[in-house]
């Protein structure tokens, strides 16, 4: 199964931003990666719902959310009526089984989140409850940063154990994806790469796109 590209729209300029999804669309990207920061989980502010309704008129892409917010079981009722795929991160202060449930339970698929500092085993028995688990490969909250290699032994742990329960579980990677770390990523078990600045920075979103999925 080739990888699957999240492109996430956090470095475009917001009022591009209609031909910017556009380009990613023609680029063959097969969803895109919807970053929400809320100055508190993370220490930067990015964008709500206001802005993802209207991305969500423009685009027959699948939108992956990820909430990058305190408490986001407040939440998950705004934002799954755009999400296709929901994610929150296991850190950031919601009962996490009662929050996938909640998503689920709106029609989206779920994903769980971890941050570099957590290890994959604290997760693994929200794994029955998962579509799909986000592994940061950079700290939450910028893009533009260097992918941090530990990411790779969190990917194939969860992979392997989702493998043993016969589970059928996307894994996503997000943080520093590139020419050089796709494949490594891949070759871990990522099934779904989030990128920002390699894509945004390219002269041709199609061939970067096309770069990736072929690694
Ligand atoms: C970081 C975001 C990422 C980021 C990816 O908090 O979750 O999605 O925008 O950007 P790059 O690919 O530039 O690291
Ligand atoms: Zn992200």
């Amino acid at each position: 199964m080739p990888v699957k590209i999240s492109p996430s729209i956090l470095t475009s300029d917001f009022l591009e931003l209609k031909a910017d999804i556009q380009r990613l669309e023609a680029a063959g990207a097969d969803m895109l990666h919807l970053d929400v920061m809320d100055g508190v989980f993370v220490p930067n502010i990015s964008f709500g719902v206001p802005v993802i309704s209207s991305v969500k008129k423009h685009t027959s892409l699948p939108l992956d959310i990820h909430l990058m917010i305190d408490r986001p079981h407040r939440y998950i009722r705004q934002f799954a009526e755009y999400a296709d795929w929901l994610g929150f991160h296991y850190e950031a202060g919601s009962d996490v089984e009662e929050t996938l449930k909640k998503i689920k339970k709106s029609g989206c698929r779920a994903c769980l989140t971890i941050k570099p500092c957590t290890a994959p085993e604290e997760i693994f028995r929200f794994l029955p409850l998962c579509d799909m688990v986000l592994v940061m490969s950079v700290e939450p909250g910028f893009g533009g940063q260097s992918f941090l290699p530990s990411a790779l032994d969190k990917l194939s742990a969860l992979r392997d154990e989702a493998a043993r329960r016969s589970l059928d579980i996307e894994l996503e990677v997000d943080g520093g994806i590139n020419g050089e770390t796709a494949p490594l990523a891949a070759k871990s078990g990522a099934t779904v790469l989030v990128a920002g600045n390699y894509i945004f920075s390219a002269d041709n979103m199609r061939d970067r796109v096309k770069e990736i999925k072929s690694l």
